[in-house]
């Protein structure tokens, strides 16, 4: 690259001129095609329940700790009844006790044992879910719990009056005055576990309302599951996912969804890793544990309905399993770092992976596809990619795991491209070691991370030019530039898409992209930045979100070479694609620096003279460190508008910005 124009000749001179000069730079791109293939799938989603992402996040459910499962083990002032009040009534009285004798099932301990007394006007539990339940007038809510009558004959003694007699339950909406906003009846009957369910309407709309369950007789109530869903969720799936939060991600157009992380893969503990036939069945059989992110996960977003939800946005799959070892920053004893699985349990381990390949692809006569049929997808899902490990130490115990694992697989299903790890850093002794082994094996891919400055993303833009092209493919399965302060500035969010442009020139080599992390929920946040944060009820999108929605919705499958003239110290990055399946060129451009850059841009092989159709769309904001503030108007956020191209034509490229070219056939 040469450096064109005047500008910058004039050393020290220009820093004060600089904003008043445009320096011309020449783009030429190979517009005619045919260019290099490279990934139609750049550009997919990295979902981690981190940052309360899942529960009290993605998944729908409006009712916090639903199985009285939270524990100290999580968060040291939790326990069962953590979000619950006991309610009197008018003059009711009665207690609350939490048993385990005779569980809904027993990957489901706990659960609550309400007596009644004196039922007043009522005795129950109320349940504030995760920072109130927002409800919206007029729309309808699911309702339920899971009861049996405790008590009877053996409390009440032989003869009783209750003996036999249904237990009265309102189920009720409030207000945060305690208003009541929707109202109904059920009666819990006999001894054993029931799903008892009601739909309510409530009449007004509020931010912090609760559930309350209140027993309206004397007697006793078995409570467990105590749950309340929007009917309105992503594509109206039962136990399916948050509306807005799932429509901000199907809005990036992601390839591929990777689940479930991220460290949550292998866990706090060589037995605490993320095993995904705990997280499949009836809600009430899945096995809730302690996420490594220090709260409680209730699997209720589980695999099954991560596939639904791939299918729902046309996204791939690409699940994540352990290598057999745990995260070297925690294993089972503290400050021991990485343990391996006893080789005894190997085995196991190594069949649960391939039960997982049939969960997905085998057809529904298979012990595992059935299973998967059972819950409502007969058809296999597809899965062609499967990670393996997530930025281990590539130590003798991690690869004589991991090779288990991929020889399996390898030979059982040489359809299943095995992404390995290269360690949690771009470059350093986990990365070469990983290199080395994922060379030794013939890996098809391996997994490269990287959490950096800005200034490294515009440092490193020909990085993977140097890739040799026989090894293994990669996939940046983590990346983010962290900006000072972590913040999610515009100058993070176009060192990104810096990055990405060079990801799409190398998209030979670099097969996926996910940024990390995708969710986090206000003042539930382990972890800045991230790509989208939310509340109870709003969702704020980020400079660095909308960067990754521009690459996902205008990405191609082949390259056009192109050659940018410009110097290297010019923060100027561009790619050129084409999209097959329209015949669109796309161009994007990015300025990582404070002053624009006049661009003279050759569309070489379009004849000349004949305009063509564009959209063009510019993101950008005041200066380098706007921030999206929450509940405040964006200030960077994308603006289009229609052109009229040339083959021959200058563009000047605003300070700090992308820019997308979208010329149509
Ligand atoms: O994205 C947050 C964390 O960063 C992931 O869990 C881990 O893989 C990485 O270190």
């Amino acid at each position: 690259m040469k450096q064109v124009g005047d500008c910058f000749l004039v050393g020290a001179l220009y820093l004060a001129v600089s904003t008043a000069c445009a320096s011309s730079v020449e783009l030429t791109i190979q517009a005619a095609g045919p260019g290099k293939p490279i990934s139609p799938d750049l550009v997919g989603v990295f979902f981690e329940d981190l940052n309360y992402a899942a529960d009290g996040g993605l998944y729908a459910e409006l009712v916090q700790n639903r199985s009285f499962e939270y524990s100290a083990v999580e968060q040291s002032h939790w326990g069962p009844f953590f979000s619950w009040d006991l309610r009197k009534l008018g003059g009711g009285d009665g207690s609350l006790g939490l048993a385990n004798v005779r569980p809904i099932h027993p990957n489901n301990p706990h659960y609550a044992l309400l007596t009644v007394a004196r039922p007043g006007d009522g005795v129950g539990i109320a349940n504030g879910g995760f920072d109130g339940i927002p409800l919206q007038a007029g729309a309808t809510y699911e309702a339920s719990f899971w009861a049996y009558q405790p008590f009877m004959n053996a409390k009440w003694g032989p003869n009783n009056s209750i003996e036999g007699r249904p237990m009265p339950v309102t189920l009720r909406l409030e207000g945060r005055d305690g208003q009541m906003l929707a109202e109904a009846e059920v009666e819990v009957v006999g001894r054993a576990w029931k799903r008892y369910s009601v739909r309510l309407t409530p009449s007004e709309t509020e931010k912090q309302a609760q559930l309350v369950l209140l027993a309206r007789d004397r007697g006793g109530l078995a409570l467990d599951m105590v749950s309340l869903f929007p009917q309105d969720t992503f594509m109206g799936r039962p136990n399916g996912l948050r509306k807005d939060l799932a429509q901000a991600i199907a809005d990036i157009k992601p390839k591929f969804v990777r689940f479930p992380g991220g460290c949550l893969v292998h866990g706090g503990g060589i037995h605490h890793y993320y095993d995904w036939k705990d997280t499949i069945g009836p809600v009430e059989q899945r096995v809730g544990q302690r996420n490594l992110w220090g709260y409680h996960q209730t699997m209720g977003l589980g695999y099954f309905e991560y596939f639904q939800f791939c299918e729902d946005i046309g996204a791939m799959p690409l699940p994540v399993v352990a290598a057999g070892v745990c995260c070297q920053h925690g294993g089972d004893t503290p400050g021991q770092g990485q343990e391996g699985l006893p080789m005894e349990e190997m085995p196991a381990y190594v069949q649960d992976v391939l039960d997982l390949i049939e969960w997905v692809n085998g057809p529904a006569t298979s012990e595992w596809g059935a299973k998967r049929a059972a819950a409502g997808h007969p058809e296999p899902f597809g899965l062609k990619y499967i990670g393996v490990g997530n930025e281990d130490a590539i130590t003798p115990v991690f690869k004589e795991r991991f090779r288990m694992i991929h020889e399996v697989i390898r030979k059982e299903h040489p359809e299943i491209t095995v992404i390995g790890t290269v360690g949690p850093f771009a470059g350093g002794q986990d990365y070469d070691n990983g290199w080395a082994f994922a060379r030794e094996l013939e890996l098809q891919m391996v997994d490269e991370h990287y959490y950096v400055s800005p200034g490294w993303f515009w440092d490193h833009r020909e990085r993977y030019d140097a890739y040799d092209r026989k090894d293994s493919k990669v996939y940046v399965g983590e990346y983010a530039a962290h900006d000072r302060g972590r913040r999610n500035t515009l100058r993070s969010a176009l060192a990104e898409a810096a990055g990405l442009t060079s990801f799409e020139r190398n998209g030979d080599v670099v097969r996926f992209a996910s940024y990390a992390p995708l969710l986090a929920r206000r003042g539930h946040t382990q972890w800045t930045p991230d790509m989208i944060y939310f509340d109870s009820t709003n969702v704020y999108l980020t400079a660095n979100y909308f960067v990754q929605q521009l690459f996902g919705q205008n990405s191609g499958d082949r390259f056009l070479e192109m050659e940018l003239d410009a110097s290297d110290d010019m923060r100027l990055a561009a790619s050129s694609v084409l999209d097959s399946s329209t015949g669109d060129r796309i161009v994007k451009i990015v300025n990582g620096a404070d002053e624009s850059v006049e661009i003279n841009i050759r569309l070489l092989g379009f004849v000349a003279g004949a305009p063509r159709k564009a959209t063009k769309t510019v993101l950008t904001g005041p200066d380098a460190d706007a921030v999206n503030e929450d509940g405040k108007p964006l200030v960077v956020k994308p603006e289009h508008s229609t052109e009229t191209i040339k083959p021959v034509f200058t563009y000047t490229v605003p300070a700090n910005s992308l820019t997308v070219i979208r010329i149509t056939r």
